[in-house]
C-alpha cells in the first residue's frame, strides 16, 4: 500500500510517498481502508519532536521525556504520521462483531498515529466508531481529534448551561471542538482567534470573536465563568481579573508555574487555575457522530491534499494560511 513515511525528524520535505507493507487485521481487529486523514498540531509536532528542546517543548519536562521514549528522541520511532481518520472497513478478525466490511467508520488513534496510509489496522474496542452518515470522508477525518478532547475537557471541568465561556485559541483542532460542544451544553461562547480565522470561529457558532492581534481579552472588563487557554499563550495572574467569582482558568498547555498555580488555588473556594490532561475516549465518537448528524458539531474543509502531496499540506497548515480544516485525500483504485 501506499504511506507517506518520515525517517528523520524535519521540514515537511522529510515526508515521501512509499510502498510499505499493507496491514494484516489480528483476530480482534478490523482493517480500515482510509479515505482522508486530517493533518493538525499533533502531526506538525511530531514531525518537529527531535528539533524541539524540553524548553520549546509546550508542555513540562516530565511530559517532554514521555514525548521523546514514545516518538524517539532522534529518530522517529513510528515512521507514519496522521493522528485521525475517516474511512471504510475492509475486513474484520474473526472475532470481531461490531463492524463488519462496508461499515464507514472514524476516530483517533492519537499518539499511535499511522493514517498517513491506504490501510490501518485498529482493535476493534479501539478509537473509532460509526461515521456520522451526514459528513463525508474529508469532514469526518477532521472531527474527532477535538470533539473527543473537548468532551473530556468540558466533562472535566462541569459546564453548565448559562455559563460564559472564553476559548483563547477557538480556530484550532481543540478550541473549535471546545467551542461546539460548549454551545451544545448551553453556555455563551466567546472565541478567540487571529484574524484570518475570524469568520470560520464565528461560522462553528462562537456568540463573539475577539481577534488576538487586535484586542487583548483581559484588558476589555469582560468576566467569565470558564476561561480556555488552549496554547497556553496568557497566564492565571493575567486572566483572574476577567474571571467570575468561582471562575475556572483552564490550561490544556502548561509549564511548571502553571501547576504552582493549580496547587495554590485547590483549596477552598473562589477563582481555579486548572492543568488540564484531556484523555481520548473512544465511546466518545458516539455522542460526537450524534451531535454532528444534529447538526451541532460541524467540520470546514479549508483545503483537500492528495497523499501524495502531504507535505505541501504540512507547509500550508504551518504558513498560517488555513481558514479552516486541512485534510489529505487516498485515492483508492477500484
Ligand atoms: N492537555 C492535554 O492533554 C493536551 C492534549 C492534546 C493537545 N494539547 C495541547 O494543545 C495544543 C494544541 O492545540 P490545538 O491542536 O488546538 O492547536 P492548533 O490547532 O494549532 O490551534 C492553536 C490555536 O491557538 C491559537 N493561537 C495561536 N497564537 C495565539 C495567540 N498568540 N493568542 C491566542 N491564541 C493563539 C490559534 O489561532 P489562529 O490559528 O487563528 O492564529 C489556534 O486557534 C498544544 O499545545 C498541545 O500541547 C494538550
Amino acid at each position: 500500500m501506499k504511506a507517506v513515511v518520515y525517517a528523520e525528524y524535519g521540514p515537511p520535505e522529510v515526508l515521501q510517498l512509499k510502498e510499505v507493507e499493507k496491514p494484516t487485521p489480528r483476530a480482534n481487529e478490523v482493517l480500515i481502508r482510509i479515505h482522508a486523514a486530517s493533518v493538525n498540531f499533533g502531526d506538525i509536532a511530531a514531525r518537529n519532536f527531535g528539533n524541539i528542546s524540553h524548553r520549546e517543548f509546550f508542555m513540562p519536562l516530565p511530559f517532554y521525556l514521555i514525548g521523546g521514549l514514545q516518538f524517539g528522541f532522534r529518530k522517529p520511532k513510528n515512521t507514519i504520521l496522521g493522528n485521525e481518520f475517516a474511512g471504510e472497513i475492509e475486513a474484520v478478525g474473526n472475532d470481531v462483531t461490531s463492524f463488519k466490511p462496508g461499515d464507514q467508520v472514524f476516530g483517533y488513534p492519537g499518539p499511535q498515529m499511522r493514517c498517513y496510509a491506504e490501510y490501518r489496522c485498529l482493535p476493534e474496542d479501539g478509537p473509532l466508531g460509526l461515521k456520522p452518515a451526514n459528513m463525508s470522508y474529508e469532514e469526518a477525518a477532521a472531527v474527532p481529534y477535538g470533539a473527543l478532547m473537548a468532551s473530556d475537557l468540558l466533562r472535566k471541568v462541569d459546564i453548565q448551561r448559562g455559563q460564559q465561556v472564553l476559548i483563547n485559541g477557538a480556530s484550532g483542532g481543540i478550541g473549535s471542538g471546545v467551542l461546539q460542544l460548549a454551545k451544545h451544553f448551553g453556555a455563551e461562547v466567546t472565541g478567540v482567534c487571529g484574524t484570518r480565522r475570524l469568520g470560520f470561529v464565528e461560522s462553528l457558532g462562537a456568540d463573539k470573536v475577539i481577534d488576538y492581534t487586535k484586542e487583548d481579552f483581559t484588558q476589555n472588563g469582560e468576566t467569565y465563568d470558564l476561561i480556555i487557554d488552549v496554547l497556553g499563550k496568557s497566564s492565571f495572574s493575567q486572566c483572574k481579573d476577567s474571571l467570575k467569582e468561582a471562575g475556572k482558568y483552564v490550561m490544556t498547555s502548561f509549564k511548571m508555574r502553571d501547576f504552582v498555580d493549580m496547587l495554590r488555588t485547590s483549596f477552598g473556594g473562589g477563582k481555579k487555575a486548572i492543568c488540564a490532561i484531556l484523555v481520548a475516549k473512544p465511546e466518545d465518537l458516539v455522542l460526537t457522530k450524534e451531535l454532528v448528524e444534529a447538526g451541532q458539531l460541524k467540520a470546514i474543509i479549508d483545503k483537500s491534499f492528495p497523499l501524495e502531496q502531504t507535505a505541501d499540506a504540512h507547509r500550508y497548515l504551518e504558513s498560517g494560511q488555513r481558514t479552516g480544516n486541512v485534510v489529505v485525500t487516498m485515492q483508492h483504485s477500484g
